[in-house]
């Protein structure tokens, strides 16, 4: 940016002394401007010598030459105002004039209690490539003095709300334990009107106080807002793969991306759109699965990576730890920077999509429960594995390591029914029977 500048700022130099030699030449040997009964300016005869009113004459020329300076200057200024167009990003250098049409996506933390805020806060810091497109609005609930000073030393670069109502829920006797459940599904109903009604973005990232952002985490979301904003069969888009545990996805394809109609939350993007129609019925708990249901879901689908672009190190949480240490933990998170900003998504659009997907699925090679888990696969893959019951769904996804529960009959991770994953080494589609048409709500 620097040499590129310099050289631009030689260039302009360069072409003003010239134009400044050829004016003081033409100005030289024409006669003085202005004298009446003369013909109009540049039009005088060939021949004409200065007077001897020398003095007269440098002061005239001093004059046309001030005009056309602050005439330079105009040019000059309207050149620098105009400079953002020819500069691209570079690298190096952080700091970039970004031309004005480049959406602006904040970042919503959910906080409470937890210090541990900083460790969210510090990655989405260090990967966030613009302050500008990227303003991060952390939304603190539970009024805990000492995660307030951690945000709170954080100075300009975050905005630190506090969700005011800190009073506890009435709740059913047997709900008590599930008051923080409550509390969570008031917190984000609140900070979501904060960002999408008070400060009126069009689009929003959540990211809970537990979540740990990878690299192209921001990037990742710049790209899917077009095909979030244009496809109404999506309604999220989201940093999280269920089933992302090392050695169930592919290390080699850090680019892939999925539908899936399970809701994965986790760091996800909305619209403003979905939020006003969310809005008005927003439970009173358990946010997360009521999104799930298929009165909110309608068949609507969300974009998932193969390898998650958050990781969650939130043992200590509402929900108890047992679920951290059999899974969560394990959910291996992105390292290498993938550019989804110059890839070819289209492949995500729905149409697309389904087809490509059902043809993949449906003309691999169906394979046995038991060649699968004693690595009897012959050839290349992708294998499918069909189950036809909701046990049959379970067991296998439980011996073999995927996540075996079902929200609304949707398998985690799952698009229209089948669960793709890596088991030693081979990709595997765990798949309902050929003619799936719809999910059935009550296998949970
Ligand atoms: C789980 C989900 C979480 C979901 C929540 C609600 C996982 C790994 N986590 O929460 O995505 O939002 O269920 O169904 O599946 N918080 C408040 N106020 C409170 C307590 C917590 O705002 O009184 C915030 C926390 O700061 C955090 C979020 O709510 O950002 C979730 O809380 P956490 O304690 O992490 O609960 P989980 O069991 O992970
Ligand atoms: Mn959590």
């Amino acid at each position: 940016m620097i040499r590129k500048r310099g050289s631009l700022i030689l260039c302009g130099t360069f072409l003003f002394i010239t134009w400044n030699a050829i004016l003081v030449l033409l100005l030289w040997g024409r006669p003085p401007p202005g004298q009446p009964g003369e013909p109009g300016r540049g039009q005088g005869e060939v021949g004409e010598r200065p007077t001897n009113d020398v003095v007269g004459d440098v002061l005239r020329m001093a004059d046309t030459f001030e005009a056309e300076l602050e005439r330079q200057k105009q040019i000059l200024l309207q050149i620098q105002n105009h400079q953002s167009l020819w500069e691209t990003p570079n690298k190096d250098e952080p700091k970039v004039v970004v031309p004005p049409r480049q959406p602006v996506i904040p970042i919503l933390v959910i906080a409470c209690n937890r210090v541990t805020v900083r460790r969210c806060l510090d990655k989405l810091l260090q990967h966030r490539p613009s302050a500008e497109l990227h303003p991060i609005i952390v939304s603190q609930d539970c009024g805990h003095a000492e995660t307030a000073e951690v945000i709170r030393s954080y100075g300009s670069k975050v905005t630190h709300l506090k969700q005011p109502d800190l009073s506890d829920i009435a709740v059913q006797p047997q709900h008590k334990k599930f008051q923080g459940y409550y509390k969570i599904s008031r917190h984000y109903r609140w900070a979501l009107n904060q960002v999408f009604k008070t400060l009126s973005h069009s689009s929003v990232v959540i990211v809970e106080d537990d979540l740990e952002v990878a690299p192209d985490f921001f990037e990742y979301f710049r790209a899917s807002l077009p095909l979030l904003k244009s496809d109404p069969s999506l309604w999220c888009v989201s940093a999280w793969n269920d089933n992302g545990r090392d050695g169930y996805v592919d290390p080699g394809k850090a680019n892939l991306l999925y539908r899936t109609d399970f809701f994965p939350g986790l760091g996800w993007m909305l619209l403003k759109e979905v939020w006003e129609e969310l809005e008005p019925k927003w439970p009173a708990s358990f946010w997360d699965d009521w999104m799930r249901h298929p009165d909110q879901r309608r068949n609507r689908a969300c974009i998932r990576p193969e390898i998650s672009r958050t990781l969650t190190f939130g043992r200590q949480g509402v929900s108890l730890g047992q679920f951290y240490d059999k899974y969560l933990r394990y959910i291996k998170l992105n390292t290498e920077f993938v550019p989804f900003t110059k890839l070819d998504l289209s492949y995500l659009k729905e149409e697309t999509y389904r087809n490509v997907f059902e043809k993949e699925v449906y003309s691999a090679p169906v394979v046995t429960y038991e060649d699968v888990k004693q690595g009897k696969l012959k050839g290349p893959g992708p294998f499918r594995l069909q189950y036809s019951s909701k046990d049959s769904f379970k067991v296998m996804a439980k011996n073999l390591g995927i996540m075996e529960d079902l929200k609304s009959g949707v398998p985690r991770a799952g698009y229209r029914g089948v669960v793709s994953f890596i088991s030693r080494g081979h990709r595997i589609y765990l798949a309902p029977p050929p003619g799936w048409t719809k999910y059935d709500p009550t296998w949970s």
